[in-house]
């Protein structure tokens, strides 16, 4: 009763507070820009992300990870050939069964395996020849989240595979080294790929010397929820929300009561949200700092040291925890901020060290001050929610094309999440095929770790973005909330690139 009555208490302040703000300004005045923010994103109680979710009955709890399984680290792909200047993978869609729980076979989908999916290697500077092949009972489609290239190739919803049928697409690697993802992403149907297994990574290399080792001390990981039925099976009708899909059970590369075991050296985690809806504020358990390295697209001009790193649908983040510091035997752990164990680490003297750990050479991110200057171009307005979710008041029609812009040249967008009458949600922003900068968050130089390349950027309820966005290939291409339902239920437009 109490809860209750502190709830209608702050759904009145949001409703108030969101009336105050639609007769002040409407835009965040200009010469804020350069305020030197060091802080995590500001956040007042307004903008906390638990009230973001008020009224939208979005609190599933999620289990804290027992550590009982080993970490799967999920293969590389093997090249079906590879020279200096061109490579060649086959990436098959498939249906399949995966123990996840002991003696338990759980109906799963996977890239090539009944599950989840290898790390597809590309060089930059390289040719990509992928051969896609949909061996699922569905159609689907595969689209590589972070990755610059044009439009036929980027597997949107317009570009369907059906069931038997392959593809090839091949395309050059122009990007530097990011950590990517692919995943489907066939019309209304996303989500439940996705959730029953759909999901691998993509690493791009470029001529910076790899100071990690893959498996050893770079690992990656991909951050899942899921609810099973009483069979442990994966049943999404059952489980579906409108506003997004939580589970209370945590899988981290596809294992379920996750731990790692570490060397006393400098490991470089390569996280990965690849839930349908839920938001993960992560932080280690004794409240150590730890460094940030790479964003969304790419390495970050410096390294930032965080307590706390917020990640929300689809973004990525590099972190660098230094084990030398610990004990052998101390009781580390990746938590959420509110103490839910993620992943216990297991610290060993004896396992084989890894290369080096000399710090990758950084990028250099730059936000020119003509993109500071530039007038704003295309505005995007996030509002609804469920199946009412819309952007700049429409859904996703696939004959429609909502933008367009020309290849190569910058333009300022403006996102907007505007609250409801609950307050809101927060929304994560995703344009396909760039890497763009973040200029403003409500009038303020974003915080460090988000001055890199970015291609999801995540708002709280009210929050108003200014990013430059440049597309390098042409194409048609999709931009949306990435929660995954909020994209089935039409939450996405089209922009088109010529
Ligand atoms: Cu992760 Cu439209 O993409
Ligand atoms: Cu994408
Ligand atoms: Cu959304």
């Amino acid at each position: 009763m109490k809860k209750l009555l502190i709830g209608t208490g702050l759904i009145l302040l949001l409703i108030v507070s969101g009336c105050s703000n639609s007769i002040g300004p409407i835009n965040p005045s200009p010469n804020n820009e350069d305020r030197p923010n060091e802080q995590m994103k500001p956040s007042s109680n307004k903008k906390d992300n638990q009230m973001g979710m008020m009224g939208h009955g979005h609190d599933l709890p999620l289990a804290s990870s027992a550590g009982k399984n080993e970490l799967n680290i999920p293969p590389i792909l093997k090249s079906d050939s590879e020279t200096q200047s061109d490579v060649h993978y086959t990436i098959d869609a498939q249906i399949g069964q995966t123990e996840i729980f002991d003696g338990i076979q759980t109906k799963t989908l996977g890239y090539n395996s009944s599950f989840l999916g290898p790390v597809v290697k590309l060089k930059k500077g390289q040719t990509a020849h992928l051969t896609l092949k949909n061996s699922l009972d569905e159609e689907t489609t595969f689209h590589w989240h972070g990755l610059i290239i044009d439009g036929e190739a980027d597997g949107g919803p317009h570009t369907v595979i059906e069931p038997g049928e392959e593809k090839e697409i091949t395309f050059d690697v122009k990007q530097d080294q990011a950590t990517l993802w692919f995943h489907p992403h066939p019309e209304g149907k996303t989500a439940k790929q996705v959730f029953d297994g759909l999901a691998g990574l993509l690493y791009i290399e470029d001529e910076l010397e790899d100071t990690y080792e893959y498996g050893k001390n770079d690992i990656p990981l991909i951050i899942q929820d899921r609810t099973f039925d009483d069979d442990k099976q994966l049943n999404y009708e059952a489980v579906k929300d409108p506003d997004g899909t939580m589970g209370e059970t945590l899988l981290i590369n596809g294992t379920v009561d996750p731990r790692l075991t570490v060397n006393k050296e400098k490991v470089r985690l390569r996280l990965l949200n690849g839930s349908n809806m839920r938001n993960y504020k992560i932080k280690l358990s004794n409240g150590e700092q730890f460094e940030q390295i790479d964003s969304d697209g790419g390495l970050l001009n410096e390294a930032v040291e965080l307590t706390e790193l917020q990640l929300t649908p689809s973004e990525r983040a590099e972190i660098v925890i230094d084990f030398s510091q610990f004990e052998t035997g101390e009781e580390i752990k990746l938590m959420m901020d509110d103490e839910t164990v993620l992943l216990p680490f297991k610290i060993e003297e004896e396992k084989p060290t890894g290369k080096n750990t000399i710090e990758p050479v950084k990028n250099e991110v730059e936000i020119t001050d003509e993109e500071k200057n530039m007038p704003v171009t295309k505005e995007i307005n996030l509002s609804g929610m469920g199946h009412h979710v819309a952007i700049n008041d429409k859904q996703y029609d696939k004959d429609r094309i909502d933008l367009t812009q020309k290849q190569g040249e910058t333009e300022i967008w403006e996102i907007y999440n505007e609250p409801d009458m609950m307050g809101g949600m927060i929304h994560p922003f995703h344009i396909h095929d760039t890497q763009f900068k973040v200029i403003s968050i409500n009038g303020e130089k974003p915080p460090k770790n988000l001055q890199g390349y970015k291609d999801t950027i995540s708002l709280d309820p009210d929050d108003r973005a200014k990013i430059a966005v440049k597309f390098e290939e042409k194409g048609i291409y999709m931009y949306h909330c990435h929660i995954l339902e909020h994209e089935d239920n039409g939450m996405m437009g089209q922009i088109e690139v010529e």
